[in-house]
């Protein structure tokens, strides 16, 4: 099953409080941006790979992605996530399936993508996640309302996977309908349209935070899951 994948990295960083956007940051000797990018470069079902850049910073990208050859365009950013991907789907010809992934995810797994692979080509729509390792509880303002059954919730990653005429008329209705989002999938889930669920990693985090950066430093040293 072949696909496209898009990647956004036009945000700021702003939780990493940074004074440039962190998908920059140096992993080692390699841009985090970068080692993202690799993992599709890897996976031989990847034909193609786009990616959203803020408008002051697709030169950095291109330098930072020399010698991927799978790279076939950086597009203008958007105000939020969601913008940056719909720009990106407008300016990239149509095909088969598409995964989106976050810039800041360079830990993915080729376990993860061929489950995902697996899946979106029975269901149209896959999503990845993993269990929480922690009790939950819903609560309002500092009170507990009720304990969740933890078996009946996931912590959500990308890549999250879609077939792309699915995928083009989520991100239609979400901006007729001005949907505010934070996943590929809650625009596809609008549309009424079942979304199937496989596993990731615990290594798969997104570089959010300060703290995320250690953690990213010792997944490398010990080798990504
Ligand atoms: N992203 C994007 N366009 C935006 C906002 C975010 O392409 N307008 C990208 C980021 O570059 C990142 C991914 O979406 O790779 C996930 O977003 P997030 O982790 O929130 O990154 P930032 O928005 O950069 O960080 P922050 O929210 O802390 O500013
Ligand atoms: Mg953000």
């Amino acid at each position: 099953m072949k696909y496209t994948v898009i990647i956004p990295a036009a945000g700021m960083g702003s939780r990493m409080h940074m004074n440039y956007n962190k998908v920059f940051i140096r992993l080692g000797d390699t841009p985090v941006i970068r080692m993202t990018v690799e993992k599709f470069e890897k996976d031989p079902d990847c034909e193609a790979i786009h990616l959203a850049g803020r408008k002051g910073e697709i030169d950095i990208l291109w330098g930072m992605l020399e010698g991927c050859a799978k790279v076939k365009g950086i597009h203008e950013g958007g105000r939020e996530r969601q913008h940056s991907i719909h720009n990106v789907l407008k300016a990239m010809e149509p095909t088969g399936y598409v995964f989106v992934h976050d810039g800041a995810r360079p830990f993915v797994s080729q376990a993860t993508l061929d489950g995902l692979k697996a899946s979106v080509a029975l269901h149209q729509a896959a999503i990845c996640g993993v269990k929480p390792k922690d009790t939950l509880k819903r609560i309002s303002g500092d009170a507990v309302e009720e304990t969740i059954d933890r078996t009946s919730v996931i912590a959500v990653h990308t890549p999250q996977a879609f077939e792309y005429d699915l995928l083009m008329q989520a991100y239609r209705h979400a901006a007729e309908n001005d949907l505010s989002v934070t996943d590929d999938s809650m625009m596809v889930e609008a549309l009424g349209k079942r979304v199937h669920v496989t596993a990731s990693t615990y290594d798969n985090i997104k570089i959010t935070t300060e703290e995320d950066l250690k953690v990213a430093e010792s997944i490398v040293k010990k080798g990504s899951e």
